[in-house]
């Protein structure tokens, strides 16, 4: 190798998607293990750090900012170097970003189940993480902004647009929603009262959706698709309509998690209606990835990565019309409280989140250990079916109970009185959560499945070669 020749960074890409790998089975682990809570209430025999209070906010955490948020690392620093043809704008930067948000996790995983928490939901994380996150980012969008700026190649690819809007917003949310004055060194006070408070924990909850669970993983989408379909994006027309519409009326959605509450009520009218339109830009989406396969549908039978991220994007297409139901008012009224609010969690989280950064890492991992192919096809497609199973099985149970309990919680007699106790309805669940027990079983055993690839790809690994091309012979990377 011509030692003065530019190579790119793949070492952080490296360490974010092994870790996402990682960190994906911890968090699905202890989702299974709180799912399980429901079936055997004292599996825990009452030990505080067990019970699933604290568990809870560790599964969410980890999910999305340690897998979720290590995918993103990951994919962001290839695509962002590969479509920009030049090495991550500084090394020591991208390398603490790693190792600070590795600290962040591992906090997380230590303050959460001692019950050191802010109580805001996505946001539980106290002060001084808080500031350690805030410290990551902003080295995250210098990184990633510092790369965009001494690219190589003038257009910059839509990938890009969405992993920054991603990292932008992200930085607004988080240094917004997170203002709060410390009054011990692990307790603060936020620093919003009563319902602003409310309001602005929503406008952080549902962009936290909007922006690290969608705009960050639509960037994956953007590239990943086209690169293992092997054509270009459908229309890249729509991929800017796309962007713009999208960005502008998420950051208006949040009340429709506060309906029927203490917020002005001409509030929650404008969050149900930004929701009710969220439909369309999220669908120009999903129908720009879903036809970027046109003339190549015959590849969906036999290459399970192609399988991975199409599936997620039907089931984007799936959740992001479940939302906007959900966000009306009166279906609301039934569904908030119940099940159905965490079968559309998951069918995002599972099906769309977790699918993308799966089918992503499946084509990014061998390249890292200088290969074009996983180890094993076929542990792909066993992984593959066995999580799309698993999904299925729980959403579905979810869905069930979810409008069982909203129907038997709002019945009511002739005379007035209510028809069911509380505990009939959740006795009436319980076979429900018996089943989100296999089907989380199966995405993790899923993940295990991945894990043990990821060690014979790396296992029979060869030394990358991470040169960058000159510009002219390669105009699309
Ligand atoms: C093996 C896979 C998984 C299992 C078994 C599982 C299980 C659970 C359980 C039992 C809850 C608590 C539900 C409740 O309070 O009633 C939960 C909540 C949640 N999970 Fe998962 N989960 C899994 C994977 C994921 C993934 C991959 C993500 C995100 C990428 C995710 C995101 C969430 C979120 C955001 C909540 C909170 C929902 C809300 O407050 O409405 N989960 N999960
Ligand atoms: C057009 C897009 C979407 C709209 C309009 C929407 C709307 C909604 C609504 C109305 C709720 C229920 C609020 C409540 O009753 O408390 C909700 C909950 C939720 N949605 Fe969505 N959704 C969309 C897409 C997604 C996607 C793609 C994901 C995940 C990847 C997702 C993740 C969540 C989470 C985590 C919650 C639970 C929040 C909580 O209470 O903790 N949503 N969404």
């Amino acid at each position: 190798m011509d030692a003065t020749q530019e190579t790119y960074n793949y070492k952080v890409v490296k360490q974010f998607a092994v870790m996402t790998v990682v960190w994906g089975i911890v968090g699905m682990f202890v989702g299974v293990f709180i799912a399980l809570q429901f079936v055997f209430p004292d599996m825990t025999h009452g030990i505080p750090w067990l019970s699933f209070g604290r568990l809870r906010p560790l599964h969410t955490n980890a999910v999305i900012f340690a897998f979720g948020g290590c995918g993103l690392f990951a994919t962001s620093y290839y695509v962002v170097q590969r479509t920009c043809q030049v090495r991550l704008f500084s090394d020591k930067l991208a390398a603490f970003t790693f190792w600070g948000w590795q600290a962040v996790i591992v906090l997380a995983v230590i303050t959460l189940p001692l019950g050191i928490t802010t109580s805001k939901e996505y946001a539980e994380l106290e002060w001084p993480i808080d500031i350690l996150i805030a410290l990551v980012w902003i080295a995250y969008a210098i990184v990633f902004f510092g790369t965009i700026a001494k690219r190589k190649v003038p257009h910059i690819y839509v990938a890009n647009w969405f992993f920054g809007a991603f990292i932008l917003a992200v930085a607004l949310l988080h240094i917004v929603n997170s203002a709060a004055l410390p009054a011990t060194f692990l307790k603060s006070y936020s620093a919003y009262a009563g319902v602003q408070d409310a309001m602005i924990q929503w406008w952080y909850g549902h962009n936290a959706v909007g922006f690290f669970l969608t705009a960050g993983f639509l960037g994956m989408m953007y590239y990943f698709v086209p690169k293992q379909a092997q054509r270009p994006v459908y229309s890249y027309r729509l991929s800017v309509v796309h962007f713009w519409a999208l960005i502008f009326v998420y950051m208006w959605a949040g009340p429709h998690h506060l309906h029927y509450t203490a917020l002005p009520d001409w509030t929650q009218s404008v969050g149900m209606l930004f929701s009710l339109i969220l439909l369309a830009p999220s669908w120009g989406g999903m129908i720009n990835g879903i036809m970027t396969l046109s003339g190549a549908w015959h590849k969906l039978r036999t290459d399970p990565i192609l399988k991975f991220l199409i599936v997620s994007l039907s089931f984007y297409g799936m959740s992001t019309f479940e939302g906007p139901m959900m966000s009306i008012k009166t279906v609301n009224a039934l569904s908030h409280y119940t099940d159905w609010t965490i079968g559309h969690v998951h069918s995002g989280a599972l099906g769309w989140v977790g699918f993308i950064t799966i089918g992503s890492l499946y084509y990014l991992i061998p390249r890292m250990y200088g290969r074009t192919e996983m180890w094993s096809t076929k542990l792909i497609t066993l992984h593959f079916w066995i999580a799309t199973i698993g999904i299925v099985l729980y959403i579905a149970a979810m869905w069930i109970s979810g409008v069982t309990q909203g129907l038997m919680w709002r019945a009511v007699n002739d005379d007035g009185t209510l028809t069911y106790t509380f505990v009939e309805s959740t006795k009436a669940s319980m076979p429900f959560y018996a089943i989100r027990v296999l089907g989380g079983l199966m995405y993790l055993a899923g993940m295990f499945l991945m894990l043990y690839n990821l060690i014979k790809t790396a296992a029979i690994g060869e030394r990358v070669d991470a040169r960058i091309p000159p510009v002219e012979a390669h105009a699309h990377a």
